[in-house]
């Protein structure tokens, strides 16, 4: 015991940690000059060299028409080949998907047999008429048909657009809407504590308000035949027995075309769908996770986040497979059968990376060190995380219980928006400060500044903003330009001087060695377990419901989850604010949007706190939820509801 609070003491003084000498030794990025060559843009091309090219690029950026960047102009090259098809020679019979599902069954993809699949469900897209630039929707769970399914894509050049499996059937067909995509991959369902779940009743409500004609395909995960069952959806492994063996030549894409779309939550009700491109995201992905991640093939690497997000694209998906490496996928939940179910998982494959949320490290602190304790984890060489800011005291718990002390941790910063890690430390060159995510990647050129765009001093909050171009970054707002650039470059932006500035609506502070410490989200978007919500679209979701006046949505700080949704109510005249009726309001959220924005409380209130002008005062709504001062409301029109509601709030 004494052991251990001795450890604790020397971890609590400790600011800094340097990385560890056995990982320095063999890391891909041991060159402190890296930084002083990525000042020039055309330092990108060793991004752009991890991939195989089918024809060069002419110009590394093209800068004309800013803020619609180009890279790597004039280049041609296929996202499959780079993560499939070139590692045949070499590494054919080695494995590139290992599948873990939740009930501990296991598939197993080599490169070789992964080609096959891949070469196969691409014939099988092309004969449904899919054609280069249609928009696939993969509204699938953690199975290997979803890398499949977007690697097939990839082959025929038909972009994907992959919708969150824990998204509703509202969700599904707003976004398939908005993507005029005509053709649904799906599944029949999937695991979740041992039970079977259904997927496919969600993904058929959500068709029938899909405009035109959909194709359907149903992979049949529980065995159950319920893919057939209705004549017109296709069964997965139908079509890939149909095509055995089939070869489908990868059509060779522009730098410039895009690889996928990926909708994500904005301050509208209405989610972006973010464009990336084939080029510069897939070049970016390589990179960062080689430089960063340090991944190198003969590694069994896990990211334990889900496809349906930006993170399961970029390094569960093609950054991994772009350098040729193990890329481990697992179906299930953390604490099923048990809470040590990831340590198992590490000891029997050996995992040499670990990269996974602050979530879910904070539940792992919260269930006790005895569960990693009972496994082998001498096999990790670095751990990561990413998703939202890690508290210190998280962070040592990861680098001293899970890394022992061996392995770096990079606190990753980056958005969907992004395509790839922004700011952390480069782990064989940087000292790590805990709660600081580090400094800006080499060529990537970050600051923080206040309202009028001007860099504030170290130590004091700001907004954070991005002041040149890189590969991974979103090239639009799908088919709206004008969102793109009213969302992300209005602000400090200014046109007549050339300045362009990406601003990512974070808080952010610098610190005299020039490391930012990320502080959150500055507009009316939430982060729940590392997942973006809009308040927008809960507020719109709970408005829905009959006997709702009015909404406002804020997020209160959760221990778990970072911040839970928190949403205020006014009922109409004449309904009663029962119990029912908040279990309503909850139900309309998991059905309009998915339970992972279910909120944490509703709390009836006759009024919310308005300003003299109307305006919902939000952050007093943040004070209230999280019980904290709420200072002067001397500027509300009606100041006596603040004291209503915090009474209504301290009863929940
Ligand atoms: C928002 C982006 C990046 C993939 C997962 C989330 C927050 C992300 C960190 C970090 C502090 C972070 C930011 C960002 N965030 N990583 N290391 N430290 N905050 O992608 O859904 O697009 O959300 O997540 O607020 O803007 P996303």
């Amino acid at each position: 015991m004494t052991e251990e609070v001795e450890l604790e003491a020397r971890l609590e003084a400790q600011d800094t940690f340097e990385p560890p000498e056995s990982f320095v030794e063999q890391a891909n990025i041991t060159d402190e000059g890296i930084y002083e060559e990525f000042e020039e843009p055309e330092a990108w091309e060793r991004a752009a060299e991890l991939l195989t090219w089918d024809s060069s690029w002419d110009e590394v950026l093209n800068d004309d028409n800013e803020p619609f960047y180009e890279w790597f102009v004039g280049g041609e090259l296929n996202a499959s080949t780079n993560c499939v098809d070139r590692h045949l020679d070499e590494r054919g019979d080695e494995v590139a998907i290992e599948w873990v599902g939740e009930l501990g069954e296991t598939r197993t993809y080599t490169y070789e047999t992964l080609h096959r699949e891949v070469n196969e469900f691409a014939a099988a897209l092309r004969e449904q008429g899919v054609e280069a630039d249609d928009v696939v929707t993969l509204y699938l769970p953690m199975i290997p048909e979803l890398p499949i399914a977007m690697l097939a894509c990839a082959r025929i050049g038909a972009p994907h657009a992959v919708v969150f499996g824990g998204f509703s059937a509202e969700a599904l067909a707003e976004r398939m809407n908005a993507a005029n995509s005509s053709l649904l991959v799906t599944c029949d369902g999937y695991y979740r504590r041992g039970d079977p779940l259904d997927h496919l009743s969600k993904a058929r409500k959500g068709l029938e308000d899909v405009d035109g004609d959909v194709t359907t395909v149903v992979v049949d995960r529980l065995g159950d035949d319920a893919a057939s069952e209705i004549e017109d959806e296709l069964v997965y492994g139908d079509l890939v027995e149909a095509h055995a063996g089939a070869s489908v030549e990868p059509v060779a894409r522009d730098a410039e075309d895009m690889l996928f779309l990926m909708y994500t939550s904005g301050t509208t009700g209405t989610p972006k769908g973010v464009k990336h491109t084939t080029g510069g995201y897939l070049s970016y992905a390589a990179w960062t996770a080689h430089a960063v991640l340090d991944i190198k093939p003969e590694d069994t690497y896990w990211c334990s986040a889900d496809i349906g997000w930006i993170t399961g694209h970029s390094y569960i998906v093609y950054g991994p497979l772009a350098l040729g490496t193990t890329t481990l996928m697992y179906e299930g939940t953390p604490d099923y059968p048990e809470k040590d179910r990831l340590w198992q998982i590490v000891d029997e494959y050996d995992v040499t990376q670990l990269y996974t949320a602050p979530t879910a490290i904070r539940a792992f602190m919260k269930w006790g060190t005895e569960y990693p304790e009972g496994h082998d984890l001498s096999s990790l060489r670095l751990l990561g995380t990413v998703g939202e800011p890690i508290n210190p005291r998280a962070w040592k718990w990861y680098y001293t219980h899970i890394g022992n002390e061996e392995c770096p941790v990079v606190d990753t910063w980056w958005q969907t928006e992004t395509g790839g890690m922004m700011i952390t430390t480069l782990p064989a060159l940087n000292t790590m400060k805990p709660g600081s995510a580090g400094p800006p990647l080499p060529g990537i050129s970050a600051d923080v500044v206040d309202a009028r765009g001007d860099p504030v001093e170290a130590g004091r909050a700001g907004y954070l903003v991005v002041n040149q171009p890189w590969p991974g970054m979103l090239r639009t707002l799908y088919k709206n330009d004008e969102r793109f650039i009213d969302e992300y470059w209005d602000e400090y932006s200014i046109p007549e001087r050339d300045q362009w500035v990406y601003s990512p609506e974070d808080g952010a502070k610098l610190d005299d060695d020039g490391y930012i410490t990320v502080l959150g989200r500055v507009d009316d978007v939430l982060n729940v377990s590392g997942h973006r919500l809009g308040t927008m679209e809960i507020e719109s979701a709970i408005v829905g419901v009959e006997g709702v006046a009015e909404a406002a949505v804020v997020g209160g700080k959760h221990e778990m989850k970072g911040e839970a949704v928190y949403a205020y109510v006014i009922t109409e005249e004449g309904q009663e604010e029962t119990e029912e009726f908040r279990a309503e309001i909850v139900e309309a959220v998991d059905e309009t949007i998915g339970p992972i924005a279910r909120p944490e409380a509703v709390v009836f209130t006759p009024e919310l706190p308005k300003t003299r002008s109307g305006k919902i005062m939000r952050r007093l709504l943040e004070n209230i939820a999280n019980d904290e001062e709420v200072g002067n409301t001397s500027t509300l029109r009606n100041p006596e509801i603040v004291e209503e509601i915090q009474q209504k709030v301290r009863e929940e």
